[in-house]
């Protein structure tokens, strides 16, 4: 089987970070969110991955996966443009998915889900993934009846059902022949969600499985925060392949290779990135530290920092900072070069 991972969209919600790339490859837990995605794919089975490009700096997601040799897998590209709805982008992979049945999943979304193989074993025309949520009207979300799926709405105005879809679809081909005949959304989109709707319009069975439990679609940077919290919790393990001096180092936490930990605490789970060097710091549970970084008599807890970054004197919690930024305690004024919609809370 072919899976698709579609890596476009603007990612607004999370400028600044996103001038510079596509939301996906924002680094969480030590990989970027869509290498969660591809790892997880990987491992249900799937080695043929296409990963559809969008138009903000697809050169860096191109640069990043290569061939795909470095992750066991084999990475081809679609670029898809100018982006015109997730149904849109599925459709530029018409020439190039060679099997029957595919799967496709949001770049976006760590979806926690161990039993993607039985999820693809799937007889009718689709699969669709759900997951019951306080907050329906900001997803696509399915009504059930009987234990069939009998109607799917994009952003439902009113609360016609919990079971939202988690951004994880399995395919057949007849998708396409719906795509080619959908209209535009009320966001001027060509959604997915219409499309499989499209498949029960013409008498077609749709198959889906409920998830329990947490799932992220990472679009904001709470989001990020709480995914990396997530990831860590479920994933981290103690590996310590850095070098430790004079420091205490506290239940799961992964110190990657060339890092240095000097006169510190550091509280699992958390995660240090390659060649970051944290020095009379205290390190607190649920915090990723990108590769790279200096923390020097810095306090960081719930936290994910970047690659480059550096934190001098500062004590800070619930923060998100990007690659190449500072953040330094001045002698009594603050001195602040701050990019579009940031927030700083001194
Ligand atoms: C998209 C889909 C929606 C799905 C969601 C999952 O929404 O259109 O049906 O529930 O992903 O993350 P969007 O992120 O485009 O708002």
């Amino acid at each position: 089987m072919q899976a698709v991972i579609l890596h476009g969209g603007q990612g607004t919600r999370l400028r600044p970070l996103t001038h510079t790339g596509p939301k996906q490859l924002i680094k969480i837990a030590g990989k970027p969110v869509s290498q969660w995605v591809l790892e997880q794919i990987r491992d249900a089975g799937i080695k043929d991955i296409i990963i559809i490009l969008g138009d903000n700096n697809p050169n860096k997601v191109v640069e990043y996966y290569g061939e795909g040799s470095r992750f066991g897998v084999n990475v081809t590209y679609v670029y898809q443009g100018k982006a015109r709805g997730l149904a849109d982008a599925v459709y530029k992979v018409k020439d190039v998915i060679t099997e029957d049945r595919f799967l496709v999943y949001l770049g976006d979304n760590i979806v926690p889900y161990d039993n993607l193989p039985s999820f693809l074993s799937f007889k009718g025309s689709a699969s669709i993934l759900l997951a019951k949520v306080d907050n329906p009207n900001r997803f696509g979300v399915a009504i059930i009846k009987d234990g069939k799926v009998i109607r799917l709405v994009e952003k439902p105005k009113e609360k016609i059902s919990d079971s939202a879809l988690v951004g994880v679809y399995a395919f057949t081909r007849e998708i396409f022949e719906v795509i080619e005949n959908l209209k535009p959304s009320w966001r001027g989109e060509l959604e997915i969600t219409d499309a499989i709707q499209g498949l029960i319009d013409r008498g077609r069975e749709v198959e889906y499985k409920i998830i329990d439990g947490w799932w992220k679609d990472t679009g904001t940077p709470k989001d990020i925060l709480e995914a990396n919290s997530f990831l860590l919790d479920k994933y981290a393990e103690r590996k310590i392949e850095g070098e430790v001096r004079e420091s205490s180092i506290d239940g799961r936490v992964f110190i990657e290779k060339e890092a240095l930990i000097e006169n510190s605490t550091i509280r699992g789970p958390a995660y240090i990135g390659k060649g970051s060097k944290i020095i009379n710091s205290y390190i607190g549970p649920f915090t990723s530290i990108g590769d790279n970084c200096v923390i020097e008599k810095g306090e960081i807890e719930y936290s994910v920092i970047l690659d480059n970054v550096r934190v001098e004197g500062v004590s800070m919690m619930d923060s998100l900072i990007g690659n190449n930024s500072s953040v330094i305690k001045g002698k009594k004024w603050v001195k602040l070069i701050i990019g579009e919609n940031s927030r700083v809370e001194i």
